[in-house]
């Protein structure tokens, strides 16, 4: 019997062939690993993070997350199927994802880069090898969308973002995904070319009026939907710039102060266990500092999504939705392309070995 163990490798351009930009079926594998979180299908260690310093180092030197993870859910198959979710993952898989915050602007490289593997179910050998830098960017604009959809009032005009470079693109689709009532997206980057450039990219898909502002104030004021998704390295939002009822998607670390969220109604993030254990999310030092009380964590988007407890309870609310990023996210959307890139004949077979070695 052959012992020859080959895997699927597929670079970015592949990714993309097998639908890795298709926002509504990234939406499908986050919303997917939601539900099966909801239900503790799942298994997620704590990152580790390489870091070369405090946490505020992250967006100045840089850090390597590793984020293992096995997504269970065969029992659920009729319950997903119900859902019009995917279907169940049941393997186990790994993103390592590098940050060098200097890499837009001295190399002209995107900040983070991700390589992912999937294992076989049955003998753990790897299965798939690919970019996970897509698939990672999509992921967390769709879990923005996922919460977006359950959380925002659903008619939703205005959308505000902070942030307009790779994570700024996927989280304005996403979420126009999310809640489609959506019309105008007011944009914000601290460099305005990221902006004009953003406008340029994305103005044909969107199905929004996009408008370049000239302040974060100016995104945050009157919009229904704030995404924040930067690089910055201290807080500048105030409280005082919410419209009731906003829904304000923070997926960086360091835009919103701790005493902002004093005038949240709700807090909510993906999974409070990994949001302390990284210890960088606002929502985890606020609660760490005693500026809010661990009350105001209402709890996991997953528990939301499976319906243990309820999500918007009154359209005055204004909520906070600050995730870590999950590594059964990225499992769940790796899988959904792998899947693709199978059926579609897409990508290398390539051998881990013919013969293994000192068996
Ligand atoms: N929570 C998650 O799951 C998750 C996942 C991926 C990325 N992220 C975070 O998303 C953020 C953005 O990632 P990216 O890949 O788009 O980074 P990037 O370096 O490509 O872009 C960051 C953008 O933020 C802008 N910016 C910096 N400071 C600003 C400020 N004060 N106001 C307005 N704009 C400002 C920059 O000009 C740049 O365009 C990072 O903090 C990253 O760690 C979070």
């Amino acid at each position: 019997m052959s012992s020859k163990v080959e895997f699927l490798y597929l670079q970015q351009e592949d990714c993309i062939k097998a639908g890795g930009l298709d926002m509504a079926g990234c939406m499908k594998a986050t919303e997917r690993s939601f539900f099966l979180h909801g239900k503790k299908a799942f298994i997620q260690p704590g990152k580790p993070v390489i870091r070369w310093g405090g946490p505020e180092t992250e967006e100045t030197t840089g850090r390597i997350m590793s984020m293992p993870s096995y997504l269970g859910g065969q029992e659920y198959e009729e319950e997903l199927k119900e859902r019009d979710l995917l279907g169940p993952v049941n393997t186990s898989g790994i993103k390592w994802i590098p940050s060098k915050p200097h890499n837009p602007s001295k190399y002209n490289l995107p900040r983070a880069n991700a390589v992912i593997t999937i294992v076989d179910p049955d003998t753990l050998m790897p299965v798939c090898i690919m970019d996970g830098t897509v698939v990672s960017a999509m992921r967390t604009g769709a879990a923005s969308g996922v919460a977006a959809k359950y959380l925002a009032n659903p008619d939703s005009k205005v959308m505000g973002l902070v942030g307009a470079s790779v994570q700024g693109k996927t989280q304005a689709m996403a979420i126009k995904a999310g809640v489609p009532s959506l019309e105008v997206l007011k944009v914000f980057d601290i460099n305005r070319a990221t902006s004009e450039k953003f406008v340029e990219e994305m103005k044909d898909q969107l199905g929004m009026e996009l408008v370049v502002v000239d302040s974060a104030e100016e995104a945050f004021r009157g919009s229904d939907v704030i995404s924040t998704a930067t690089m910055a390295k201290e807080p500048y939002v105030k409280a005082e710039w919410y419209k009731e009822g906003a829904l304000h998607c923070e997926i960086s670390f360091w835009d919103t102060p701790a005493e902002a969220l004093k005038i949240m109604d709700k807090v909510v993030v993906d999974d409070w266990y990994q949001v302390s254990h990284h210890g960088v999310d606002v929502s985890y030092r606020a609660v760490r500092d005693g500026v809010i009380s661990e009350d105001k964590i209402l709890g996991n988007m997953g528990d939301i999504v499976v319906g243990n407890i309820p999500g918007r309870q009154s359209k005055s609310e204004r909520i906070f939705f600050n995730p870590i990023g999950m590594g059964i996210h990225d499992l769940s959307e790796a899988f959904r392309v792998y899947e693709n890139a199978k059926e579609m004949g897409i990508g290398r077979k390539l051998p881990l070995w013919e013969n293994p070695a000192l068996v």
